[in-house]
């Protein structure tokens, strides 16, 4: 990525990474990403703000002999997981006298994970600042997104936000700012869902904290420059919210045919009741697109056959995942076939346990379903519908 200014004095010398494609050996990432990193230059001294992934820290250096740099006074890292931090060690020794800046949780990371000398390192709170002549650096200690050490920073005079991992996207893209909105509104929801979801208390804490300061640009350090910020700002309001959709997510897995013709049948049987519903057969969809999915539905129903006597490993391994991304689903229940018995049921409900859900009466039958099974599908309809709109979800 060649280094492109923001506002004046204030630079991206990051990379893009167009080529990866998972991430934490768990997330797909479709359209790439990219490794965000800022110079910031005041009067007297200038900062570099994250660092990138250590795969891409020829880039980084590349990017500041673009621009001249000689000298850096600070490095701050917002957050030590290594996409950001992971070229830490190299700018310390490309940069002899520059202190690194960060608070106290993530400088003991970033001791642990990088052996980075505890006597290079400047440690701030809350609310300290950080002069660099003309232009103010602010840190507000911004814990679990998604990591406990992380921070964000603000530059006062400019106006500028650098959340790190916050409201990112995993999106490479060669345009510095929003290239589209709508594709970085869906491409941010994904990431929401995968990294940030199981947080959502502590993030609308600090969305509230935000509110209190004019951001005229936020600056991740995944994805596109937000020039106008409330396209992010409003949509983690919404997804952090306590509001759900009138929607039932349907993740599921037939052998044989018995449980997908229960699925057919009640994706129709909901349509037909004005409830949307995004099934996601797990042979073949991308895990990703099923946690966006999860971001704000109202129900989520799972479809399992009984593999010797409990669920289909893939159906294991959405519900392992949907448990640990706690999304604010308000209702779940199970569907589909077995063979000769089995805990199929018992076992997916006990796997969503850190979910806050209403349990429904499930629909497990024996074999291919027959009339009273697809009756007792409509019934499961029926409810979701009743519970809706008791809610007050459903539209009128
Ligand atoms: Fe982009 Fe939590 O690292």
């Amino acid at each position: 990525m060649a280094a492109r200014e923001i506002v004046p004095g204030v630079f991206a010398v990051g990379a893009i990474d167009w080529d990866r494609r998972i991430f934490d050996e768990l997330i797909p990432l479709p359209d790439g990403t990219t490794y965000n990193s800022y110079l910031v230059r005041g009067s007297e001294k200038t900062a570099l703000i994250d660092t990138v992934d250590p795969t891409k820290t020829a880039e980084l250096m590349g990017n500041l002999d673009q621009l001249g740099v000689d000298a850096i006074d600070y490095i701050v890292s917002n957050h030590a997981e290594q996409d950001h931090s992971g070229s830490i060690p190299a700018m310390l020794d490309r940069f002899p006298g520059a202190e690194l800046v960060t608070n106290q949780k993530c400088r003991d990371f970033l001791v642990d994970l990088l052996g980075i000398p505890q006597d290079r390192v400047t440690v701030i709170g809350d609310g300290d600042t950080l002069s660099l002549g003309d232009r103010t650096l602010e840190f507000i200690i911004a814990p679990w997104v998604h990591w406990p050490e992380t921070m964000l920073t603000y530059l006062r005079e400019d106006r500028v936000l650098f959340p790190c991992d916050l409201f990112g996207s995993h999106y490479a893209t060669s345009s510095l700012y929003v290239p589209d909105e709508g594709v970085i509104y869906e491409s941010a929801k994904r990431y929401y869902a995968e990294i940030m979801m199981p947080f959502r208390s502590s993030i609308k804490a600090h969305l509230a904290k935000l509110a209190t300061r004019q951001i005229d640009v936020i600056a991740p350090s995944h994805g596109p420059v937000y020039d106008r910020p409330a396209l992010i700002t409003d949509a983690y309001r919404d997804w952090t919210g306590d509001a759900v959709k009138n929607m039932v997510v349907l993740p599921f897995v037939s052998m044989h045919g018995s449980t997908g013709a229960m699925v057919d049948h009640f994706v129709d049987a909901l349509m037909q009741r004005g409830i949307q519903v995004q099934p996601f057969n797990l042979t073949k969809t991308d895990t990703g697109d099923l946690a966006k999915a999860l971001v704000d539905a109202a129900t989520v129903v799972i479809g399992s056959p009984t593999v010797i006597f409990g669920p289909h490993p893939q159906v294991v391994y959405a519900a392992y995942l949907a448990n640990l991304l706690r999304p604010k689903t308000r209702y779940a229940t199970v569907i589909g076939s077995y063979g000769w018995g089995g805990k199929t049921v018992d076992t997916v409900k006990d796997m969503l346990g850190r979910l806050k859900v209403e349990f429904l009466e499930p629909v497990y039958v024996r074999g291919y379903p027959k009339e009273e099974d697809f009756a007792a599908l409509d019934r499961l309809a029926d409810e979701i519908r009743k519970k809706h709109e008791e809610a007050g979800i459903v539209p009128s």
